[in-house]
């Protein structure tokens, strides 16, 4: 397995969306294997392919002992709405309230490519729009209002200098870095 770079706001990727995956190659389960490494050393709880540079419509989720693998996942259900506050692997240091469906189901397949369906709720369900909304060029901060939204990307203005060509070498981040940040566990 290796650790792979993430793309930041600023990468175009970052906004295009992606296209359904067909089947899964040893190389689709490399890539999955990498994202799952990535995450790790990220400190993530949810990692989506075009934050590692790729166009396939895969994304995953880890929070406590749910542990997803989503290939073209659609959501099929979603009830009540809940607000947290979430953050991003690919907006660093950046943290604001969302709302979003407090439960849902979704539609997906895994990585030998056969069909499920998982109900959730509360932070999975979260992490789960996320990382959807990744496969569909869309992130967190577009829910913001326009207030809130300029107050995020005026302070992500004054960080994007540490990611140069909106890369985010994580292998390069050391564990001193790290634990200076109180909300890596919330990112998605
Ligand atoms: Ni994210």
């Amino acid at each position: 397995m290796s650790i792979l770079d993430i793309r930041v706001l600023g990468d175009p990727l970052l906004r295009q969306a992606t296209t359904p995956v067909t089947g899964v190659t040893d190389e689709l389960r490399r890539l999955i294997a990498d994202m799952f490494d990535t995450m790790h050393h990220a400190r993530g709880i949810g990692l989506a392919a075009p934050q590692v540079g790729r166009t396939e419509r895969i994304a995953i989720v880890e929070v406590d002992d749910e542990r997803l693998v989503m290939i073209n996942p659609e959501i099929v259900k979603q009830e009540g709405r809940a607000k947290a506050e979430e953050g991003c692997l690919s907006i660093p240091d950046i943290y604001a309230d969302v709302e979003r469906s407090k439960s849902m189901v979704v539609r997906a397949r895994d990585e030998r490519f056969e069909a499920y369906e998982i109900e959730a709720t509360d932070l999975v369900a979260r992490c789960i729009q996320h990382e959807i909304d990744h496969l569909d060029g869309k992130l967190f901060v577009d829910y913001l209002s326009v207030l809130k939204r300029t107050a995020a990307l005026a302070k992500w203005k004054l960080e994007q200098g540490k990611y140069p060509g909106h890369i985010r070498r994580v292998s390069l981040e050391t564990p001193e870095e790290l634990s200076e940040h109180e909300h890596l566990n919330e990112e998605l």
